[in-house]
């Protein structure tokens, strides 16, 4: 059973079909530093740009694996489907391959939304791409946590089934009925890992202090929103005159009374109101409890408030995901976001993306962040011999990469040798 293994990154879609008892016959990756290491932890040397890639030189083969790069198509990304000029077109070289040799099956993996984006175009044209040169296209959206593994990564698996196959040829493999388990089973703290930084370190203990001077009994996705301690201003001030808005009390309680001019009101009014003069929707609930908090205990907030890093607008924000009744940061995953500090149930961990390295998942009870090879068990490559070596090359190329248990439990589930 041979496949090939097309914009191979690390290798995802390499570790599962192999430990399906497939064999790789040919791979291509663009990037020079991931085709050094596909060949130190794989053996194969990848060729480079599959546009330059010769179909005919490529080996005969089973399955054709692809996880064409998925920025063009995530939410994150350009939303700009077939029409992106570089990205967008690689899905045509896949085809182009798969015109040339016919493969049984050809397995794809991508971001939900390609399913979607630019009104449903892109995916109409992969699937009757694929119907034109004698595939039937099958997909479902599956997660890591589906089969355990406590990473929430919802992705699009496709499968395109070659016309003349048995029906039965694939059946997707189960997704219930797996044993959960939690990130904090796969800490491993004898791993290479990167310590706290200390102004971290103290920020959530003072975090910590705050909570547990507030004394809540529930705390359910909400946000505490510090400069609303005290502050008074209507959520939406874009109507008011100078003249009204100084009536009110800015950030921290500021007092806003002796202000001449606009420009003196916003240097004392909180980061999110700045662009509209206004809290904007999705932080009201958030806003109005941090109020109603302040009002129960303003001598907490006030004392606490005093010792908050107030040039730093996202540490001011503690983005509460985590479990409903135990309010111990310590017993959580952290995560500093643009938006705030991200406190998250220990149970799964976000979705590994190519992560800006202060994004990275941050264990506070050992004020450390997650290493890179905790990061490889989320997505079942730990036993690489070889990743990149810092610490960013390591996060960005497993942002990347498919999740190898869930593409060995599809392989598995390819009945290659049934066919003709
Ligand atoms: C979404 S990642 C796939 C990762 C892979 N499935 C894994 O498990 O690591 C897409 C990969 O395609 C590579 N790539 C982008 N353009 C390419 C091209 N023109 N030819 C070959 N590889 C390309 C990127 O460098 C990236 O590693």
């Amino acid at each position: 059973m041979k496949f090939i293994d097309l914009f191979a990154g690390l290798g995802g879609f390499h570790t599962g079909f192999a430990n399906s008892g497939y064999e790789c016959v040919f791979a291509c990756e663009i990037e020079p530093h991931l085709r050094k290491l596909y060949k130190e932890n794989y053996g194969i040397e990848p060729h480079g740009d599959i546009t330059k890639v010769d179909e005919a030189e490529i080996p005969a083969h089973d399955v054709m694996c692809a996880g064409f790069p998925c920025q063009p198509f995530s939410l994150a990304g350009k939303k700009k489907g077939a029409e992106c000029p570089s990205s967008g077109k690689l899905i045509d070289h896949v085809i182009r391959i798969a015109k040339h040799h016919t493969p049984k099956f050809v397995v794809l993996e991508n971001v939900p939304n390609v399913i979607t984006i630019a009104e449903g175009s892109f995916w109409e044209y992969l699937t009757s791409s694929f119907s034109k040169i004698g595939y039937t296209i099958h997909h479902k959206v599956i997660s890591p946590v589906d089969i355990g593994i406590p990473q929430n990564r919802k992705r699009v698996f496709i499968v395109a089934i070659r016309n003349d196959l048995d029906e039965g040829a694939f059946i997707w493999p189960e997704t219930v009925e797996c044993p959960q388990t939690s990130l904090l089973d796969i800490l491993d703290e004898r791993a290479e890992h990167k310590k706290l930084e200390v102004a971290k370190v103290e920020l959530l203990k003072h975090w910590q202090s705050l909570l547990e001077q507030l004394s809540l009994e529930r705390l359910v996705s909400t946000s505490i929103v510090a400069p609303e301690f005290g502050a008074t201003y209507p959520l939406d001030f874009s109507e008011l005159s100078l003249h009204e808005m100084t009536q009110y009390k800015g950030a921290y309680g500021a007092d806003l009374s002796e202000c001449q001019s606009w420009d003196e009101v916003m240097a004392k009014m909180p980061s999110y109101t700045k662009k509209s003069r206004a809290v904007s929707n999705w932080l009201i609930r958030s806003v109005n409890f941090s109020r109603e908090l302040y009002q129960s205990k303003q001598e907490v907030c006030d004392e606490w408030a005093k010792a908050i890093d107030k040039n730093n607008n996202s540490w001011q924000i503690l983005e509460w995901r985590g479990m409903h009744t135990n309010m111990n940061i310590y017993e959580h995953i952290v995560q500093f976001r643009a938006s705030g500090i991200r406190i998250l149930k220990p149970n799964v961990a976000p979705s590994l993306i190519s992560m800006t390295p202060t994004q990275i998942p941050i264990i506070p009870s050992q004020n450390r962040y997650l290493s890179a090879h905790e990061a490889a068990k989320l997505q079942n490559l730990h036993e690489l011999p070889n990743l990149p070596t810092t610490i960013v090359g390591a996060f960005k190329a497993l942002g990347n990469a498919v999740n190898a248990k869930v593409i060995e439990l599809i392989a598995s589930n390819l009945k290659v040798w049934k066919t003709a």
